[in-house]
């Protein structure tokens, strides 16, 4: 069954103490926290004081998917506010090699992410020195978007890299998962999705939860 990260983003933060509860309480493993500066992503989102709050309500894992530039600054900040995966983008970094093995010294899985323009073969000399790898499924910066099918292809080839690799490298779909498509993306050999809309904007959102969880089951 493939591991679940509601993305936060999509949630009603005028009730954020009761989406917290009900993440708990739902069929849900992870949460996926996006953090955005108006510069790496055309929107700007919240950052550690938000997370560092949030983590008091919740004993499940903490995903933080940094869209920022020079994350290579923030990587103790994100630790200290709880973050269990921190997951750096591809594009930001010239030195990815030490900021990859900090995130890991620092006591956090070290995760990197591609945006869809990122061939997948740019982190096969990476797979050594991460836990997850995001591979983005729409240009990030917003919720709601629809899944860009070049993704499927990237997944495969992300799956044979990292059997290649001989690593345990966790991969994970981020935008436009959908009830429709989850089942086709786990067959493609995801490990991890992402869901902020379908899960938020669905009427009944710990079903929507429970039936990602079953996919491909
Ligand atoms: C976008 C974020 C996503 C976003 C996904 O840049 O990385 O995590 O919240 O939202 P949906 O699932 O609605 O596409
Ligand atoms: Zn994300």
């Amino acid at each position: 069954m493939p591991i679940i990260a509601p993305s936060m983003l999509s949630a009603d933060f005028l009730k954020l103490g009761a989406e917290i509860e009900m993440i708990n309480n739902s069929a849900a493993d992870w949460f996926h926290l996006d953090v955005m500066d108006g510069r790496f992503v055309p929107n700007i989102s919240y950052g550690m004081p938000i997370i560092a709050q949030m983590r008091k309500a919740s004993t499940k894992t903490f995903d933080v998917h940094l869209m920022v530039e020079e994350p290579e600054r923030y990587l103790a900040d994100f630790k200290k506010a709880g973050a269990d995966y921190l997951t750096v983008h591809y594009e930001t970094g010239y030195h990815l090699h030490r900021t990859l093995t900090s995130i890991r010294a620092l006591g956090m899985k070290a995760g990197l992410a591609i945006n869809p323009h990122t061939p997948v073969d740019a982190v096969a000399d990476l797979l050594q020195d991460i836990d997850l790898l995001l591979v983005m499924s729409i240009n990030p910066g917003f919720g709601g978007q629809q899944f860009l099918p070049l993704t499927y292809g990237k997944i495969r080839r992300a799956k044979e890299l990292i059997t290649l690799a001989g690593t345990n490298t966790l991969i994970e779909i981020d935008g436009g998962v959908t009830l429709d498509n989850a089942a086709e993306i786990i067959a493609a050999g995801a490990d991890v999705l992402v869901a902020g809309n379908t899960v938020f904007s669905a009427a009944d959102p710990t079903d929507a939860i429970k039936r990602l969880k079953q996919t491909g089951k």
